[in-house]
C-alpha cells in the first residue's frame, strides 16, 4: 500500500491508472476508522480494480464550538486496517496543502442544505462539498463511497456531483451498526459507559417508529412527537432535530409517503449523534 501526501503525485498517480484504464475508487474519510468505513471500502476495493482512501480531517467543515482540537485520531491503526482490506493508495494531504494561505473558494448546494444537519450546523456543508469535490479533483475517482449514516451528506455530494457535471458515480452503501444497534461512528468515542443506554434510545425510537408505521401509523407528527418522548426519558439527551420529511429534499412530511426519511440528531452529554431509517407506507401490514 502506498502512501501520498502530496496533491501533485496524487494527481500523477491518478493520471497513469486512468491511462492503464483501470477504475478507480476514492473512499474520502477524516480517520479514526470503523466497520462503517470499513464497508465502504471493502465495497470499493471488491468493485473497482484500485482503490484511494483519504484521511483529511477538513478544518472547514467543522463550526468554532466543534471538536476540530479533539477529533480522534488513530492514523496508525487506520493504515493497518486498509492495508489488510487491500486498499491500493492512502492519501494524507496535510492542511496546509489543501486550504494554502489565501485560500477563497467554497463551494455550496443550496436548498436542500437549509434542512437537517445545515440548519444548526452552519458552513458544513459548505465544508464537505468543499472538500468532496477537491478531493475527486485530485483522486479523480470513477466512484466515491458514503455511508448512508450521513443520508443528508450523501445526498449533497451526489448533488454537487450532477450539477457540477463531475464524471463519477456515488455508491451509497447502508448504516453499519454496533450489536446493540448504535450506528457505528467516529464520534462514538466519546461516549461515556453511562451514555450508552442513552445513546442507544436513537436507534430504538427509529424501530420502534418503524413497528408503528408497519401497523399503519401514518401521521408524521404522532411518530416526531413518539421518539421525543423516547429520546427524552434520557436526561443527558437533547435534541437537535427529529425530522420525517423527503428523502431527497428534505421537506417536512405531513403523513407517511411511499417512501419517507425519519432522521435524528441528538446530543448525548458533549456527542452529537444522528441516525436515520427509511419508511414506506407500501411496508404496513394492514
Ligand atoms: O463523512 C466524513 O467523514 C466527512 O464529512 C467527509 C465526507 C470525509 C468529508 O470531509
Amino acid at each position: 500500500m502506498e502512501i501520498i501526501k502530496s496533491i501533485p503525485e496524487m494527481k500523477q498517480w491518478s493520471n497513469r491508472v486512468r491511462e492503464s484504464h483501470k477504475t478507480i475508487g476514492l473512499v474520502p474519510t477524516m480517520g479514526s476508522l470503523h466497520a462503517g468505513h470499513m464497508s465502504l471500502v471493502q465495497k470499493s476495493v471488491s468493485t473497482c480494480d484500485v482503490t484511494v482512501a483519504s484521511i483529511f480531517i477538513n478544518p472547514v467543515q467543522f463550526g468554532k464550538n466543534e471538536d476540530l482540537d479533539t477529533y480522534p485520531q488513530d492514523l496508525e491503526g487506520d493504515q493497518r486496517q486498509l492495508e489488510s482490506a487491500g486498499v491500493d493508495v492512502v492519501f494524507l494531504p496535510s492542511r496546509q496543502d489543501m486550504y494554502p494561505d489565501g485560500y477563497k473558494t467554497f463551494v455550496s448546494v443550496e436548498g436542500i442544505t437549509n434542512h437537517l444537519c445545515g440548519k444548526n450546523r452552519p458552513g458544513f456543508f459548505q465544508g464537505v462539498a468543499t472538500v468532496v469535490l477537491k478531493l475527486f479533483n485530485i483522486v479523480r475517482p470513477h466512484t466515491g463511497f458514503f455511508g448512508d449514516k450521513d443520508w443528508q451528506q450523501a445526498t449533497v455530494v451526489e448533488t454537487l456531483l450532477r450539477d457540477l457535471n463531475i464524471d463519477a458515480a456515488i455508491e451509497r452503501l447502508p448504516i453499519v451498526r454496533e450489536s446493540g444497534g448504535l450506528a457505528k461512528s467516529s464520534r462514538n468515542l466519546y461516549l461515556s459507559q453511562e451514555e450508552m443506554a442513552p445513546a442507544l434510545s436513537l436507534y430504538c425510537a427509529l424501530e420502534r417508529a418503524r413497528q408503528r408505521v408497519q401497523n399503519g401509523e401514518f401521521s408524521a407528527d404522532v411518530i416526531r412527537q413518539e421518539i421525543r418522548q423516547m429520546i427524552e426519558k434520557n436526561q443527558q439527551a437533547k435534541i437537535d432535530y427529529i425530522s420525517v420529511c423527503d428523502p431527497e429534499n428534505f421537506i417536512e412530511h405531513d403523513e407517511i409517503k411511499d417512501k419517507s426519511l425519519i432522521a435524528l440528531a441528538v446530543h448525548i452529554g458533549k456527542t452529537r449523534l444522528i441516525d436515520n431509517c427509511i419508511v414506506r407506507r407500501a411496508e404496513c401490514k394492514e
